[in-house]
């Protein structure tokens, strides 16, 4: 009992870095986290399409990992953003080549308010990041301002709301987080004035550790 208390406070200290990865412990989590969203990433991200000139903008970049995987699959610039410095530094190592051939930028920014032009992003992408949104009303505003006429969103989650469920709960108070459901994604999209809202939901044993997980992604057009 006594050590389950103890793994369980370890793990605790490891994801309050969730919301902002610092020191030795944020290091740790954004290795964690390449590791573990990787399926989620792959199968989000099979659901949008990408041209090879897109210029695309991840939100919440955290390791970089995603700004990796999109700078294989656009020729363009490739943009990561995140409001924790250990993120943006771990980021820019991974991308290293890229960032010092021009093609690659990580920004150390809120995504309340973005240092970029209007209409700048054919693509803007946000993995397990929208939970930590101070504004999410505001801040898809501000996604929709930096998106071109006709650009996309995408939200990808490894969660979404559940009653009965105490780990949740626990994570939610933890980190001051919030979990949207497919509507509630949906209708914060429509109001912020994205169209062609479109909800991919993912349930059952995971392939490989075989948890019940329940996965969302979710496109808009702005
Ligand atoms: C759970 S991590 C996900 C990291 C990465 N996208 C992944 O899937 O592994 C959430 C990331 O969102 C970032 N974040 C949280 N709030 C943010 C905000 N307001 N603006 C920009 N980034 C934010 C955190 O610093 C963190 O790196």
């Amino acid at each position: 009992m006594a050590e389950h208390k103890t793994k369980l406070i370890e793990e605790l200290d490891l994801f309050i870095n969730a919301r902002n990865p610092q020191g030795e412990l944020g290091d740790k989590l954004l290795d964690w986290m390449t590791i573990n969203h990787e399926n989620l990433a792959q199968w989000g991200v099979s659901h949008l399409d990408i041209s090879k000139d897109d210029i695309i903008l991840d939100i919440g970049c955290g390791g970089g990992v995603n700004v990796e995987r999109f700078l294989k699959m656009s020729e363009n610039k490739v943009f990561g953003l995140d409001y924790s410095e250990l993120a943006v530094k771990r980021s820019i190592q991974l991308n290293q080549t890229a960032v010092d051939e021009g093609r690659c930028e990580i920004i150390h920014s809120s995504v309340s308010e973005m240092p970029f032009e209007d209409e700048s992003f054919d693509i803007v992408t946000a993995f397990e990041s929208v939970y930590f949104w101070p504004d999410i009303s505001n801040d898809l505003k501000e996604v929709r301002r930096v998106l071109k006429e006709d650009g996309i969103i995408f939200i990808c989650n490894e969660a979404v709301p559940k009653k009965d469920d105490e780990r949740q709960a626990e994570l939610v108070e933890l980190l001051d987080m919030n979990i949207y459901s497919d509507d509630e994604l949906d209708e914060y999209l429509r109001q912020a004035g994205f169209s062609d809202v479109l909800c991919f939901l993912k349930e059952g044993p995971d392939s490989v550790t075989n948890e019940i997980i329940t996965w969302i992604c979710v496109i808009a057009r702005k």
